[in-house]
């Protein structure tokens, strides 16, 4: 439902008559979200932003703006200098914080909020109420320049941890800063796991999400600054602080090309991705959500439940020798590979992966049908259960893991060749994919692919997992943040037909004199789908030619082909295409066809989707054509 109040110009000024809050998956009674239509250009577009920025963090999340009284809202959204601590402070003074809470706590049901979201979602409020800030009080920034600069109380860290609750105030520390966070709390009903900060530090809960490092995260919370810790206190705080959760993570390939740091997303340069038919382990493109968790091996078990016989605890050792050692060849490809296409076409939210999401290696480990037919997997449980879920031991601050979950059918299916896998190229899983064991479900999207595999459930309903209800599906591209239903779109399993081209890279040039230009690349289609041809074009697609497949690097036997519906693996192709007279520009153009004769998209556009996955156009390189010099680039 919207709330129309432009009669009154009521969200463009003081008249307003909006609250922003963060909840998961609020309905009102109707059914329908209250979004509060402004004709304020920039109160639009901010709100936009806000609610972008918050759908993708938060997945769960929607952000509604709920109709209030005026009178309210004319106290809540106009700074004010209060006497404080015996200290003059400028600050958000808004009526009945915890009236609003109690409003909250009446009219909403209970959530559990993921921490990821929820964090990133405190950003996208602290980010929309800097805009609407900007826009409706810009006349009272030189106020809140005075609170900045002037002198403030100091606090010892022991006032600040006795300030932990609504009824006590929510205080906390950002870098020797104090800030009372209490009305921010009230108004938000993922108040609980912020509370997990209150009296002490936010840098802790900030590391995991390197979302909040931003200025405009920042420059909002300094609203709430009320004081400094003093000297000593900061000291200790600094030292008694855990260190950063990604301080432990292991050493990476430098060729690697970083995505992001902090949690580590790399893929390896274009241009060396098909050089090997198997991808060794340290340049296999890397995607974690979460820091890497360091497992003992010893101390390793892997819990198994819902099966006839109760809980299963597996050591690592008798994973391995209890059940046979089998290898496949798969490859592993991320659901938002080539997602940087879909950013040319419009913005999409996530990682800005280039063509080298996607690697192959070999994967050795026990099967997991082996594994729960063991434990006691039999008709019966089957009648019942739909799907198994994963657990990864890679956790967030609330301890909520990383998970996933597959068909059931796809678990314990003697095709399936679903692995545990704890070797990766012939050595022990490296960190970065998941020592000392990971799930292998092969010609599935990456996301399934659980790494440090703690915990396996058979159960009659997915995974509840952030990753599994809230990410990696498939929208229209009619469908915006405004309108996405999570619920609607099914999780993404079995991927499509994917190629791209490693070589020649984009803007390079060609020789004329070559008289040829070398294509390469890489072709795979998810759900053991055989890839059968990839067609080139350097003419922008009108004319094609049938590029050469392979299966193993140059000079090995090729693998023999695989059984139908088994092809887990991608393959590499080449060809030599006679460089057209007179042309200055080559398009260089690559599509591949599947056995199901399943081929790709031409262009972009018809795929594009918000969260930017399934990108899989023809892929599409320019090059010059050189008159008589090599190459310089
Ligand atoms: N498993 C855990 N436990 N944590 C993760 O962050 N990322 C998933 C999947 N499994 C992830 C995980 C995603 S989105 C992908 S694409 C693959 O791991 C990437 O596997 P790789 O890093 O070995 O290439």
């Amino acid at each position: 439902m919207w709330c129309n109040h432009s009669k009154r110009g009521a969200c463009d000024d003081a008249t307003g008559c909006v609250h922003v809050t963060l909840v998961r998956l609020i309905k009102f009674p109707s059914g329908s979200r209250r979004i509060c239509r402004s004709r304020s250009p920039k109160l639009q577009d901010s709100y936009k932003r806000a609610m972008q920025h918050l759908k993708h963090c938060q997945g769960l999340a929607q952000v509604f703006l709920i109709r209030s009284q005026s009178s309210r809202l004319s106290k809540s959204v106009i700074p004010s200098l209060s006497v404080w601590d015996g200290h003059f402070s400028c600050r958000w003074r808004s009526t009945g914080g915890h009236g609003r809470q109690k409003y909250f706590n009446d009219r909403l049901p209970k959530f559990r909020f993921a921490l990821a979201g929820l964090l990133a979602g405190t950003g996208a409020v602290l980010a929309y109420k800097l805009h609407q800030d900007k826009v409706q009080l810009a006349a009272t920034s030189a106020q809140l320049r005075v609170t900045q600069t002037s002198d403030l109380p100091v606090y010892t860290l022991e006032e600040v941890t006795k300030h932990r609750s609504l009824d006590s105030g929510v205080w906390v520390t950002y870098k020797g800063g104090v800030y009372d966070i209490t009305e921010f709390v009230a108004i938000h009903p993922g108040g609980d796991k912020i509370l997990l900060a209150a009296g002490g530090a936010l840098e802790p809960y900030w590391a995991l999400y390197a979302v909040h490092q931003q200025d405009h995260v920042l420059e909002i919370l300094s609203e709430y600054k009320i004081g400094v810790l003093n000297p000593e206190s900061y000291k200790k705080q600094e030292s008694a602080n855990p260190s950063d959760p990604y301080s432990a993570e292991p050493t990476r390939h430098p060729a690697l090309q970083i995505n992001s740091l902090k949690p580590f997303n790399a893929e390896p340069p274009a241009s060396i991705l098909s050089d090997n038919y198997i991808t060794p382990s340290v340049i296999f493109f890397k995607r974690n959500h979460l820091p890497v968790p360091r497992v003992d091996p010893e101390a390793y078990r892997l819990e198994i439940e819902g099966l006839s016989g109760g809980v299963v605890s597996l050591s690592l050792s008798e994973l391995k020798s209890r059940f046979p050692k089998h290898t496949i060849t798969a490859t592993l490809q991320c659901a938002g590979n080539r997602r940087s296409e879909m950013n040319k076409v419009k913005q999409v939210k996530g990682l800005n992966w280039g063509i080298a999401a996607i690697s192959n290696a070999t994967w050795s480990g026990a099967r997991l049908r082996d594994v729960l037919l063991y434990y006691g997997f039999g008709p019966e449980v089957a009648a019942k259960a739909k799907h198994v879920q994963f657990e990864g031991l890679d956790k967030d601050v609330t301890g909520t893991a990383y998970g996933a979950s597959i068909p059931l059918n796809k678990a314990v299916s003697e095709e399936g060749d679903v692995l545990l896998a704890y070797e990766m190229n012939g050595e022990d899983l490296p960190p970065d994919h998941g020592y000392p064991v990971r799930v292998v479900v092969p010609g599935v999207v990456g996301a399934r692919n659980v790494k440090w595999l703690g915990k396996i459930v058979v159960s009659d309903e997915e995974s509840k997992s952030h990753w599994q209800q809230n990410d990696y599906k498939g929208f229209s591209p009619g469908t915006d943040w405004d309108t996405v239903d999570f619920k609607s779109a099914p999780a993404i399993q079995e991927l499509p037909i994917q190629s791209a081209i490693t070589h020649p890279a984009e803007g390079t040039s060609v020789d004329r004199s070559d008289r040829e230009v070398t294509v390469k690349g890489y072709a795979w289609s998810g759900g053991g789908r055989e890839v059968v041809r990839v067609d080139v074009s350097v003419d922008g697609g009108k004319t094609w030619h049938v590029a050469k497949l392979r299966t193993s690097d140059q000079g090995q036997h090729p693998a023999p082909p695989p059984p139908p519906g088994r092809a887990w693996a991608w393959k590499l192709w080449e060809i030599d295409v006679p460089i057209p007279h007179r042309a200055q520009e080559l398009e260089i153009v690559c599509k591949a066809v599947d056995s199901g004769y399943n081929m790709q998209p031409d262009t972009v556009a018809p795929i594009w989707n918000l969260r930017g996955v399934l990108s899989n156009a023809w892929h599409r390189v320019k090059v010059k054509v050189s008159e008589g010099f090599k190459d310089q680039k």
